[in-house]
């Protein structure tokens, strides 16, 4: 891995260019070509990630830890299981589960961000979780790995940066195991509306604000709130799910829809 974090920090972001025949997706707000978002989110994860914990436990007033727990208990992994953190970034789940399944199982961190890896690993090791976690630099949209691999796979507040949302599910669809399950956890969409006039004043004013002053970088939590709300809603991701090939897909709504864990089975 390359020392990427400052040399990306120190580049302007890009404005998008392309021709009107490209396709085109959603970073945040903006329309850019796909072939550009995955970039844009790369400089976005570079940026963020020497911070990146801090920042999650300074937004959420620590409430993601809370959310983690949860989607753990619903994760069904025991020992000797085999998992996959995917967009696991620095690793929380990956550090959890490693002692879940212990020395029979195994842990993979996979994360297109080199950046993103490095800060995982660094602390993984510090916090002695070594022995069954693997690191690997993948895209969710082509797994690496044999089909039927993983008892779990799980994606935690990545499915919202991936360019390709359905291809990334087919493909963690593939790489899981019969009987395996897909615990995606993701911000979604409020379902108490005064809630949503005060989560919506946070976002957008006091998120970037917050991003502004800790990591010297406003514009990467203005895509964050951005990215929350462009994101597929509750039912639809169920659809999605579903449609790559998953079932018995449910969701239980966190802290009023704020966030929201799905979960689907491969049969
Ligand atoms: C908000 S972080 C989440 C990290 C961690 N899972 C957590 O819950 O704290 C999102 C992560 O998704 C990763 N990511 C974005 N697009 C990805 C892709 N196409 N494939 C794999 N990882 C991706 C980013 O590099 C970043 O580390």
């Amino acid at each position: 891995m390359t020392n990427q974090t400052n040399l990306e920090q120190d580049q302007p972001r890009q404005q998008p260019q392309f021709d009107s025949n490209e396709e085109t997706t959603h970073f945040g707000f903006k329309t850019v070509a796909k072939s550009e978002k995955q970039k844009m989110v790369a400089n976005v994860f570079h940026s963020v990630a020497g911070k990146y914990d801090l920042m999650n436990d300074l937004l959420s007033f620590g409430i993601h830890r809370v959310w983690k727990r949860f989607t753990i208990d619903c994760s069904g992994v025991r020992k000797g299981h085999k998992v996959l953190d995917l967009a696991g970034g620095t690793g929380d789940f990956t550090a959890k589960f490693s002692r879940i399944v212990g020395d029979t199982g195994e842990v993979i961190l996979a994360d297109i961000n080199d950046s993103m890896l490095r800060v995982g690993r660094e602390k993984l090791r510090n916090l002695g979780v070594v022995g069954n976690v693997n690191y690997v630099q993948a895209n969710a949209e082509a797994l690496p790995f044999p089909d039927n691999t993983f008892d779990c796979v799980i994606i935690s507040f990545g499915l919202r940066n991936v360019t390709d949302k359905d291809k990334a599910l087919r493909s963690m669809f593939r790489v899981l195991k019969p009987g395996g399950r897909l615990l995606v956890l993701e911000f979604s969409k409020p379902i108490l509306d005064p809630l949503s006039k005060i989560y919506n004043f946070y976002s957008f004013n006091i998120l970037p604000k917050i991003g502004e002053v800790v990591v010297n970088d406003g514009e990467s939590y203005r895509y964050l709130a951005e990215s929350i709300r462009m994101h597929p809603e509750q039912d639809i991701l169920k659809q999605m799910m579903t449609e790559a090939g998953f079932e018995q897909v449910n969701y239980y709504n966190l802290s009023a829809g704020i966030v929201a864990l799905h979960r689907g089975y491969k049969f």
